[in-house]
């Protein structure tokens, strides 16, 4: 994204109330991560320091520092989802996507398929405690989540099982 195009989304927001969030969120929904110089370039532009547009761009789920695939599989790990079994619905995606058993766990970041299809992360609670475990596939969220279930829910999204 270019400096012309930033200064266009930003002034898209002149409204005081949710400004940072909306464009942001225009940069993500863009360029489908936030790139740090353009985090720097904000902050130059708005005079906000670097570290408070750090501080939202890491609270809030939505936001991603690092290139993301085509579709951004996030599974809650909140404690309603973890005890109705988010833990089998993580590891059953990590083998769908052919991703290291773990490593989302671990690593605490989202993990990018290598074909670029499918970003998959863990995510603190959605709200919808109530139809746990939740998994939300792009804007989409799926309640009663299963690990039998999780095939069907990715071939809506060009998923195919891998043949070896
Ligand atoms: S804990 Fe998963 S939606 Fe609330």
């Amino acid at each position: 994204m270019d400096e012309k195009t930033l200064d266009d989304i930003i002034s898209q927001y002149d409204a005081p109330s949710g400004r940072l969030l909306g464009i942001l969120g225009e940069i993500q929904n863009r360029e489908r991560y936030i790139p740090r110089e353009l985090l720097e370039m904000l902050s130059a532009k708005l005079k906000i320091p670097l570290s408070h547009l750090y501080s939202l761009v890491t609270f809030y789920s939505f936001f991603s520092l690092q290139p993301v695939g085509d579709h951004r599989v996030t599974v809650c790990m909140g404690t309603a989802c973890h005890v109705k079994g988010a833990a089998a619905i993580l590891t059953t995606l990590e083998q769908l996507l052919c991703l290291p058993e773990g490593v989302t766990e671990e690593t605490r970041s989202p993990v990018t398929t290598e074909d670029n299809a499918f970003t998959l992360e863990i995510a603190r609670c959605f709200g919808a405690c109530s139809i746990a475990p939740v998994l939300r596939v792009d804007n989409h969220l799926y309640g009663y989540a299963t690990p039998d279930g999780l095939p069907a829910i990715l071939e809506e999204y060009g998923w195919r099982k891998h043949e070896d």
